[in-house]
């Protein structure tokens, strides 16, 4: 194949959507495996739109060998820079195409692939085109029938979407089977794999009595640490029978878990393929937060089976019509399961850091994007998280009842079809009667609203008012904002903790208020004394709040706020108080002898939740605290990040060490209790470390150590603190495991983030150990994407640590352009830093604007950039 003269990447826009020119009924797909020499037949019947006679079909890294047009071989047709154009159609023809490819050769993990050995295919978003010439977009659902052909020892089983209908033998050790999918479906959520697996059964009996086969594809010897992923499946579909009246609907759902792998998991009809660090798990080898982490991506699968594949998109723009819906529904289902404060607080983490830090970038787009250049770049907070925020809103607006009405309607209306964000929104609408015309503009506007409160106690009267204000400043692409429709829970405290009913005009009123407009007033009336006001509780809209809280305030909502959410977000404010003034002013950070006993007040309460407290504990990283300054002083919030911990270290240390010492010991095992246990002990472990008196802590802790969750907590306090054990612990570590990169995974992790100078060469002689592969994405971004965000490697004043980088976006540029475009985010900041530290990534990025064969994903956010 000859190399294409380098074109600029065109921009497609929502606005331009049009209907395909045709109809694909049906497809017949043939799979002759060959690890550099795969033939696919495809064979559709289509059916043309409008009198259409000429038919584009995109294909990329494809060998076309033939094309017939009902059977006969059709030459009427040309190949250009994005596929195949057929000319002279009738309007309803069985169309052939043949195609030959490489999947050996395919390191970017888009297509059909290798992994380790065994063929799997990745089709989201626009994968199917490296398979074979087609109409590649999710508006065009057709039948899939798949017929695959392998070597029979080394890949026993081959396995496809929907039922196995037929399986045969054939000579020189071949074998084949075919399978039909009786629902019909866009190209994106097609699968095959074909491999050499271990394989875990069991079965599920719907609410209406269906049998399905549950088999989970494991790599060979893996079989026991598939249980968790098979118990998490299970509990997904009885939870979404429950809570969301929805029932599974083929008679066999496979999973199989793939070393190579670009994200996390993906929903193929009836067989997900999942990077494997979400399927795999025992006591030895993954942490809580992995069994959490399983748990979540297992379900979130699952409920793409309505929320994505039985309503799919109409166009790559609608993404967060599935992405941001079925977040939703995977944090509910987490959050019915387990603890339902923990988990808010960890989303709303999410939020408040790298979401807000995308929307302040030069990417910030819309939950619903208005132009794209490469798709795979639009599979960001901003649609998966942020979407699921917009959905959280309209649940908190309508309440579940509502909610759940409008989920009936919305799949009565398009079940079996491709469908917009407008059209969920309607549903939502026309099933509650609530007005969401206004609310709408969460889909079109991109960055983050600022709400501004104050407030006025008239002790005379006994009102309370509430000013507030909106504000959303102009992101990179869209320069005029409007007033967005922001629900805003609110409570009032008396100073004896109680809560003071809202009133106004008289009447009791609903603590949930509707910011419409720019500015608002609130008066309640019969408040009797000057209250404490909890604002935004639960987060109940992604938006920065600004009200100019005293400590004293802040301290009493951290002890009587009636909700935990409001009670660490108190906390979290207190923190943020102490540390904005530190860097701004440039002085040390001291406590307040009221906020020592505000946290410790919180450690040492018995009828807490341990795994709240932990949270509680837990100071903002770098990275979110970064998005708080307009410049961003590196060294300077580093440095007071480190007093604080350390402020909070010796203002609680004796409580830190009982607590310690009174969650030791235990069975093991997954309960939410357990794991409460021991998040708290590792945190306390974690500040105590940066106490010299108890730096042999971490060291006994390893060597105590039963499972992945306290090995970790170990080697992470002896990271953080730079502690002289820490060589030791990772080469214990390292001798353990050397052989499982999963596992070593976090130990690469810790590398790249090692809080100290000599990281850079912790993270090249990393990428020199056994267990590392530049090939393998999970082993990219545990070292290079902990790198990137190290305040004293990625950041060192001297640039070594950027011109590393760009290095290795070079080289991922050519190799897996997917994994170097999530890497670069950091650097795209580069406007927002100190002058040295800006000339030095800019440098960085011209870079590699001006690297020959620059893969679309990253010129797009090059190109943004440098704008
Ligand atoms: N739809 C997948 C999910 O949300 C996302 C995904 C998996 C994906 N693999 C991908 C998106 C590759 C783009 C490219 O679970
Ligand atoms: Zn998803």
């Amino acid at each position: 194949m000859k190399d294409a003269a380098p074109v600029q990447p065109v921009a497609k826009y929502r606005k331009d959507y049009t209907t395909p020119s045709h109809n694909i009924l049906d497809i017949d797909l043939v799979f002759k495996l060959h690890q550099t020499q795969t033939v696919v037949v495809a064979t559709s019947t289509v059916l043309a739109n409008d009198g259409a006679t000429s038919l584009s079909l995109v294909g990329e890294h494809l060998e076309l060998k033939a094309v017939c047009i009902d059977g006969v071989d059709w030459s009427d047709y040309e190949l250009n820079d994005e596929g195949l154009v057929i000319s002279n159609l009738p309007d309803q023809f069985d169309m052939s195409i043949t195609t030959e490819l490489n999947p050996s050769a395919n390191t970017a993990l888009e297509g059909l692939y290798l992994s380790d050995g065994a063929f799997c295919t990745q089709c989201e978003a626009e994968g199917f085109r490296r398979i074979t010439y087609f109409l590649d977009r999710p508006d065009v659902l057709a039948k899939y029938t798949t017929t695959i052909e392998a070597d029979k020892e080394g890949f026993p089983f081959l396995l496809s979407n929907g039922n196995k209908i037929a399986e045969g033998e054939l000579e020189n050790g071949r074998h084949w089977v075919k399978w039909q999918d009786p629902h019909p479906k866009p190209s994106y959520l097609f699968a095959l794999v074909a491999g050499y697996f271990d394989q875990l059964v069991d079965s599920f009996t719907t609410r209406s009595g269906r049998n399905v086969a549950l088999e989970i594809f494991v790599d060979k010897g893996n079989l026991n640490r598939a249980h968790h992923a098979m118990l998490s499946l299970k509990n997904s579909m009885k939870w979404d029978e429950e809570r969301f009246d929805l029932e599974y609907d083929l008679d066999i759902y496979m999973i199989v878990a793939v070393d190579f792998f670009n994200m996390g998991a993906m929903e193929n009809k009836g067989l997900n393929v999942f990077n494997s660090k979400y399927v795999l798990a025992d006591q030895a080898s993954a942490t809580d937060k992995d069994y959490l982490g399983i748990e979540a991506v297992i379900g979130h699968e699952y409920f793409h089976n309505w929320t994505g594949n039985r309503v799919t998109c109409r166009d790559w723009f609608q993404l967060s019509l599935k992405e941001g819906l079925t977040v939703f529904r995977d944090q509910e289902f987490s959050s019915d399961l387990g603890s339902r404060p923990v988990n808010r607080i960890n989303n709303v983490r999410i939020i408040r850091g790298p979401q807000f830090a995308e929307d302040a970038s030069p990417m910030s787009h819309p939950i619903r994007p208005d132009k794209v250049i490469e798709m795979n770049n639009f599979y960001t907070l901003t649609v998966y998280e942020k979407g699921s925020e917009v959905i959280r809103m309209i649940h908190t607006l309508l309440g579940e009842e509502s909610f759940q009405s409008g989920m009936k309607l919305y799949f009565e209306r398009h079940d079996g079809t491709a469908a917009t964000c407008d059209d969920f929104v309607s549903a939502m609408q026309d099933a509650s009667g609530v007005d969401l015309s206004l609310f709408k503009r969460w889909y079109s506007q991109s960055g983050t609203p600022v709400v501004t409160v104050t407030d006025e106690y008239d002790a005379i009267r006994k009102t309370y008012t509430l000013n507030i204000r909106q504000y959303t400043a102009p992101t990179a692409t869209q320069e005029d904002k409007l007033p967005l429709h922001i629900p805003f829970d609110i409570e009032l405290y008396r100073q004896d903790g109680s809560v003071i009913p809202l009133v106004t005009d008289a009447k009791p009123v609903d603590s949930l208020l509707q910011i419409t407009k720019e500015s608002h007033s609130f008066v309640f009336e019969q408040v009797d004394e000057k209250p404490t006001p909890s604002l935004l509780r639960e987060f109940t809209a992604p938006v920065k709040l600004e009200y100019d809280y005293e400590e004293s305030q802040l301290v009493h909502l951290m002890k009587c706020s009636t909700n935990e959410v409001s009670r660490w977000d108190a906390g979290q404010t207190l923190l943020a108080q102490y540390i904005k003034h530190a860097v701004n002013e440039g002085v040390d950070i001291e406590l307040s002898d009221d906020v020592i006993n505000s946290f410790k007040a919180l450690l040492t309460d018995e009828g807490l939740d341990k795994a709240f407290v932990a949270e509680a504990l837990t100071l903002p990283p770098h990275s979110e605290v970064s998005g708080w300054f307009d410049t961003i002083d590196v060294d300077g919030i580093s440095k007071a990040l480190k007093q604080l911990k350390l402020a909070v270290a010796k203002g609680l240390e004796s409580e830190l060490l009982a607590t310690y010492q009174s969650l030791s010991g235990g069975e093991y095992d997954i309960s939410h209790q357990s794991i409460a246990k021991r998040a708290l002990r590792n945190t306390c472990l974690g500040f105590l470390s940066c106490l010299e008196e108890h730096q042999s802590l971490a060291e006994q802790h390893f060597e105590a150590s039963d499972n992945m969750t306290d090995t970790i907590g170990a080697l992470s306090a002896a990271n953080q603190s730079d502690l002289a054990s820490r060589e030791d612990l990772m080469n214990a570590f390292s001798g353990r495991w050397s052989h499982d990169g999963l596992v070593m995974d976090k130990w690469f992790m810790l590398q790249g983030s090692k809080p100290s100078s000599d990281v850079l060469s912790k993270v090249k002689s990393a990428m020199e150990h056994s267990a590392f592969s530049m090939q393998n994405p999970n082993r990219v971004r545990s070292v290079l994407g902990s790198f990137f965000s190290n305040p004293y490697g990625f950041h060192a004043i001297d640039g070594s640590g950027y011109e590393f980088a760009g290095e290795m976006l070079a080289r991922l540029n050519t190799t897996n352009p997917q994994v170097a475009s999530r890497l670069i985010d950091p650097m795209l900041k580069f406007a927002r830093y100190d002058e040295q530290r800006k000339q030095l990534m800019r440098q960085q990025l011209e870079v590699l604007r001006d690297t020959p064969n620059l893969a679309k994903d990253l010129f797009e956010k090059v190109e943004a950039a440098l704008k």
